[in-house]
């Protein structure tokens, strides 16, 4: 008799198996060159480039941050930039890809064999390493709207409980989501030219 561990161990090896056949479906391999902007400060020899890096996408993941993590593991291990959750959910691997703003966890790789894919870190941010921008005047923007519910009326904190109605919470719907990835503020040519005065439509959003 076959017990519900056993079923487990039998799934899991099923799974491994169709995983195995699939990636080597295609025969041969789909070789895709993935264009990234390099700079490194410490390097005082080397300006800010791009480097090119030839990816088999019959052995990679279909998002863009497979791709980095690919060339990362197994190609240059100097490659820098930033990812955690790979859901589209903490909105640390935003970046701009073929000249879009996005996350690099949930952006398809472009399937064109014909066309690198360019990648850069977001634009008219300092950069910091690579792909790596500094977010510290993003952040410092988004403090200063003090960015949290604020009540109208005084209180005693730690007497009762002090409870959300249904409409309250509702206000907060289309804007609690954002993951401050920034992709929209650095797209925004106000925020490029005046971004030390301009708060920028995420931050603005929230006020
Ligand atoms: S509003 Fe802007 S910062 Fe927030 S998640 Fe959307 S694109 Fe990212
Ligand atoms: S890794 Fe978290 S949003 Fe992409």
């Amino acid at each position: 008799m076959t017990n519900k561990f056993q079923i487990l161990k039998l799934c899991t090896l099923k799974q491994k198996r169709q995983f195995h056949n699939s990636s080597v479906a295609y025969g041969k391999t789909r070789m895709k060159k993935f264009s990234i902007y390099r700079y490194n400060p410490e390097s005082t020899s080397k300006k800010p480039h791009m480097k090119d890096y030839l990816v088999d996408l019959n052995t990679c993941g279909p998002m863009v941050l497979d791709a980095l993590l690919k060339i990362k593991l197994e190609i240059d291990t100097t490659l820098a930039f930033r990812r955690s959750c790979r859901e589209g959910i903490c909105g640390s691997c935003s970046m701009n890809m073929n000249g879009l703003n996005s996350l690099a966890c949930i952006t398809k790789i472009d399937p064109n064999l014909g066309n690198p894919m360019k990648i850069y870190p977001l634009p008219h941010m300092y950069v910091i390493k690579d792909l790596v921008p500094d977010m510290n005047h993003f952040y410092r923007q988004y403090k200063s709207i003090q960015p949290w519910l604020q009540r109208d009326d005084e209180i005693e904190y730690g007497v009762q409980q002090y409870l959300q109605s249904i409409k309250d919470r509702v206000k907060l719907d289309g804007l609690y989501e954002c993951i401050l990835c920034a992709c929209c503020s650095t797209s925004c040519p106000s925020y490029w030219w005046n971004g030390a005065k301009y708060l920028g439509p995420a931050v603005l959003m929230q006020v």
